[in-house]
């Protein structure tokens, strides 16, 4: 065993699905019940450092600057047991994690969150890992996070275990201008984490149909994305979103995420695309919206979703390139 202090920091951006995960074939693994497709949610970042310590008798984390415990330090220090167990070391770590959009935001920072750390994690522990590892292992600790790994335009190929199930990307960020813009409507933590969510997926009547019509939406979305058809992008991403709720409020616990506001934006979204604006919809476990649209469009519809009643504050994210290690010496 060493005794050397190891450290390594790594940045990720979250990201935002064109098509959805949503419902697990092994939970524990987080193999995914289909295929998903997202955009990597450039200058919106996590920034993680983690430090394998010999005088350290419990891994800690700091969140913000915060030190953190109960369910969110469980959560990483499982994901650092499986590290130290493909690293064959057993020393405790500091992991200290920044985000630069404020939490509560809206914005799922987990995918994000475990991207950076499965990079940081991987170098400090002296793995040498490929781009489909980092991915692979990122999908421990957050499904979606396997996602963040990859650059620009990424699908998340479901596979059917550990080995076969990791995302990679489709197109790089540079491919297409496409912009986010998240309306927040409310910035309080989900009641129902998407965990759980998870799991509820499968008790919905509706998800055997959603499951069985995936692959053709996988098809059409990634088509759109290589064609930069935006027409065609934004049909199979409103109607992936809405089969995706409609699972969700229809399983053994109902779980309605939208309020008011959400679904005024719904409308507006196309009543804008009727008005010739190209901007489409979609929204994650939250009430919040994502409106997607070329870079051209983003002020314009940032100020229109600023109108809506109910709409705290809007971000805009265009595509972000792949998780990398920082720098040794770069302060996080
Ligand atoms: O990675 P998780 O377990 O937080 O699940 C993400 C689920 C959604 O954000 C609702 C959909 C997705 O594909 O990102």
């Amino acid at each position: 065993m060493s005794t050397e202090l190891k450290s390594a920091a790594a940045v990720s951006h979250p990201n935002i699905a064109f098509i959805k995960y949503w419902g697990n074939r092994d939970h524990h693994l987080r193999i995914p019940a289909s295929g998903s497709i997202s955009m990597n949610l450039g200058r919106l970042e996590t920034r993680t450092r983690v430090t394998f310590n010999p005088a350290l008798t419990a891994d800690r984390l700091i969140l913000n600057g915060e030190p953190t415990s109960g369910k969110q330090l469980q959560r990483v220090q499982t994901f650092l047991d499986h590290v130290r167990r493909l690293a064959g070391i057993d020393l405790y770590a500091e992991v200290e994690s920044k985000n630069d959009f404020p939490t509560g935001a809206g914005i799922a920072s987990s995918a994000s969150a475990f991207s950076a750390l499965a990079l940081a994690a991987a170098a400090a522990a002296g793995l040498q890992l490929s781009e489909a590892e980092l991915s692979r292992l990122a999908r421990r600790g957050s499904g979606s996070a396997c996602r963040s790994v990859p650059g620009g335009f990424v699908e998340w190929l479901a596979g059917e275990d550990d080995q076969s199930s990791y995302a990679v990307s489709i197109a790089p960020a540079d491919h297409w201008d496409l912009v986010d813009i998240v309306a927040v409507i409310s910035q309080v933590h989900k009641p129902t984490g998407s965990t759980e969510g998870h799991a509820l997926a499968e008790t919905s009547p509706l998800q055997k149909a959603r499951l069985k019509s995936a692959p053709a939406r996988l098809e059409q979305c990634r088509t759109a994305i290589l064609r930069r058809d935006f027409e065609a992008l934004a049909e199979v991403s409103e109607l992936d979103c809405n089969l995706m709720h409609a699972v969700m409020m229809t399983g053994a616990r109902r779980l309605l995420y939208w309020q008011p506001a959400t679904i005024e934006l719904i409308h507006a979204a196309g009543e804008w695309r009727r008005s010739g604006i190209p901007v489409f919809y979609t929204i994650d476990a939250g009430p919040n919206v994502h409106l997607i649209c070329p870079a051209a469009e983003a002020d314009r519809v940032a100020a229109a979703a600023a109108q809506i009643q109910g709409v705290k504050e809007v971000l805009q994210a265009p595509a972000g390139s792949a998780a990398h290690l920082l720098a040794e010496e770069v302060n996080l």
